[in-house]
């Protein structure tokens, strides 16, 4: 029998995957610890998972870490997530440079604490002129932030007349986005188990393939990945074509 990794046709890697990591708070219940616990073990998952992503030769990985909603969680929580990410930061930087990996981050980072600024800030220098994966940390992150944020700063270019009205059209609009510079997610993961989007990338995922799995987000490594990178290789992806345009 071949390895998953065997399976993976290799000319046809995405270019983009994105991660909704879900999960850590069930998979803490379901080993009697605290929600803490289950997050701190997710770290070992986004290792496993940024390791696969460059050995395939994925050029973003963009992973949802917080969302805009989960500033709502109890204050424990966030506090707790927020050490946790300065944490890893520190932890990880060498070995992520190490693996030629650059750092992104996407999302009202203007919110954040301010040591969780600094460290970001200090890992995305560190690794700037890397040339392998660029990592991408959604963090304060919502889709519909992502779209109000962009309408903003169109709406600023309109009026300094930097662009006209006549001009807006998709293209256009999508360079206001935070992932402008990335093309868009040819593949969205959730684990969990859970079937919804939860504000993660709107306007990004159009045509993206999606692909759900129940293990929790701890529990997933690399070999998940590439399972689900093949399960996209098995798709037909149309983008409103009929089948018969695309085989001819
Ligand atoms: C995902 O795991 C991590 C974050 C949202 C920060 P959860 O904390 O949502 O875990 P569940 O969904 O409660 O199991
Ligand atoms: C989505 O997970 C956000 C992240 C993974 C960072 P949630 O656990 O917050 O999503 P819902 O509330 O179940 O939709
Ligand atoms: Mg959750």
């Amino acid at each position: 029998m071949k390895t998953v990794s065997e399976r993976l046709d290799k000319n046809n890697i995405p270019k983009h995957i994105a991660i909704i990591m879900d999960g850590n708070g069930r998979w803490a219940a379901k080993h009697g610890k605290p929600r803490i616990m289950g997050h701190e073990n997710g770290v070992e998952s986004v290792r496993s998972v940024v390791e696969g992503a460059g050995e395939i030769g994925v050029k973003h990985l963009t992973l949802y870490a917080f969302s805009t909603e989960n500033w709502d969680r109890p204050k424990k929580e966030v506090d707790a997530l927020m050490g946790l990410l300065v944490h890893a930061i520190e932890a990880e930087t060498d070995e992520l440079n190490k693996n030629n990996v650059r750092l992104s981050v996407i999302g009202n980072v203007a919110i954040m604490p301010e040591e969780v600024r600094h460290k970001l800030n200090g890992c995305i220098d560190a690794l700037k002129n890397n040339s392998g994966l660029n990592l991408v940390l959604a963090l304060s992150y919502s889709g519909q932030w992502d779209i109000v944020n962009a309408v903003k700063h169109l709406v600023a270019d309109v009026q300094q007349n930097k662009i006209t009205q006549e001009t807006i059209n998709n293209e256009l609009f999508q360079n206001y986005l935070s992932t402008a510079k990335m093309p868009a997610p040819e593949l969205l993961i959730r684990t969990s188990g859970e079937y919804r989007i939860s504000n993660f990338l709107l306007w990004q995922i159009a045509y993206s393939e999606l692909h759900f799995t129940n293990k929790l987000w701890p529990d997933f490594r690399k070999q998940d990945l590439f399972e689900a990178i093949i399960d996209y290789q098995n798709r037909e992806r149309r983008f409103g074509k009929t089948s018969e345009q695309l085989t001819s």
